[in-house]
């Protein structure tokens, strides 16, 4: 097999994974994913993470390929989801004089999932690791995406082992460095992996950036995508202008519509965006397109705005569970307009405006609710929606 080093004695050892349809069971990776974790073998051996529990036996089996036999002293726990853990209980059944290094959080969390762990270096901000000719220092970077979760920064090759932050959706497809792949095909991922996995935790990742700013950073191995050593200013620049909540001037629509009414106002909104000059619009049926693409763009564009038709007295459910998910990320800063229809008592705009009054967006006109099919007033309003919002975006 191909063995890939970040350094001398340093393995790159991560793993493709084509098979899973949805990432935490939630998200779509059609692209799929990597799991990577990393070797450092100096005078002493250290892993950092370990592998999706899939992996494992290809994981053993590369670990004894370069090592030889020689014994694993060190698994570096930067970050316990078991997407990296998977393979932490195989680790410590074969080498079972390895020590644990994590910090205060990192070990209940190895209880829990897998085992009362034996032994264990537990490390502080700013804490080091002599292993040889290479020394790690750690710093804590809590909800990062859990609590316990660290980084490991190697001083001799000034490697930053990140975790799951720069990370990425989509598969290494032969490229492994980000000077080895095009970066504009992974975009998209790395954005959409951003949003939907550490998107709600944007404030601590501001934190975490400006934490580890001092650090003299040549290389990051994240525990998802590519390891970045060339273009590391194009992902810090991504992560820091998404964590700041920093948008584009263009409008998502996002509509729930049984039978067209509500659709039919979508698309008045939309086409007179684009009268208005808005260049980037983005239509969605929220019943056709998962909300891990319309989060996304949410993320990135300044204007949002809904509508729901009636359902039992309530929002549609399927844009019900696209507002519970925006909330639940707490996106903050955009510009909102609601919109949408009924055929009795209505349900629909009612409830998204309780989501407009607690989310702390800016409101940019009244709601627009039509009874049935809509007419001609009411498409006069849909019009002036699109106008309020045009103006705010175009500001
Ligand atoms: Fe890739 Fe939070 O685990």
């Amino acid at each position: 097999m191909h063995q890939v080093k970040l350094a001398d004695n340093i393995y790159y050892l991560g793993y493709n994974d084509r098979r899973t349809n949805l990432f935490e069971n939630i998200w779509p990776i059609p692209n799929g994913v990597s799991y990577n974790s990393y070797l450092i073998d100096d005078e002493k051996v250290a892993l950092i993470d370990t592998v999706e529990r899939a992996f494992i036996d290809d994981y053993l089996e590369d670990i004894d390929a370069i090592l030889q036999g020689k014994p694993v002293d060190y698994l570096v726990i930067n970050h316990m989801e078991p997407d990296h853990s998977g393979a932490l209980r195989a680790i410590v059944m074969k080498y079972p004089n390895i020590t644990l290094v994590g910090n205060k959080k990192t070990f209940g969390f190895v209880e829990s999932f897998y085992m009362k762990p034996v032994n264990t270096l537990e490390i502080h901000d700013d804490s080091t690791l002599e292993l040889g000719k290479t020394k790690l220092q750690f710093q804590t970077i809590p909800m990062v995406h859990w609590p316990e979760t660290m980084v490991s920064y190697e001083e001799t090759n000034k490697i930053l082992f990140s975790g799951d932050a720069f990370g990425s959706f989509g598969t290494l497809d032969g490229g492994v460095f980000d000077d080895e792949i095009n970066l504009e095909h992974y975009e998209n991922d790395i954005m959409r992996y951003f949003t939907n996995i550490v998107g709600k935790y944007c404030p601590h990742t501001q934190r975490a950036i400006k934490k580890l700013a001092p650090l003299d950073i040549k290389m990051i191995g994240a525990t998802h995508g590519p390891i970045w050593r060339t273009n590391l200013d194009w992902v810090l620049s991504r992560y820091n202008k998404w964590s700041t909540y920093t948008t584009d001037p263009g409008v998502v629509v996002v509509y729930g519509s049984m039978y067209g009414n509500t659709q039919k106002m979508a698309e008045v909104i939309a086409r007179q965006l684009s009268v208005r000059g808005i260049k980037d619009i983005r239509v969605y049926d929220a019943s056709k397109t998962h909300k891990s693409y319309i989060i996304n763009d949410i993320f990135r564009y300044k204007g949002f705005i809904v509508g729901s038709c009636a359902y039992n007295n309530a929002m549609f459910p399927n844009v019900e569970n696209l507002i519970t998910t925006v909330e639940h990320m707490g996106v903050r800063e955009h510009l909102l307009g609601v919109f949408g229809s009924f055929a009795w008592n209505g349900g629909g705009v009612k409830n998204l405006m309780k989501f407009a009054d607690s989310c702390g967006w800016d409101l940019v006109s009244d709601p627009v609710e039509e009874k049935g099919a809509l007419k001609e007033e009411k498409y006069q309003k849909c019009i002036d929606l699109a106008n309020a919002m045009a103006d705010k975006i175009l500001a």
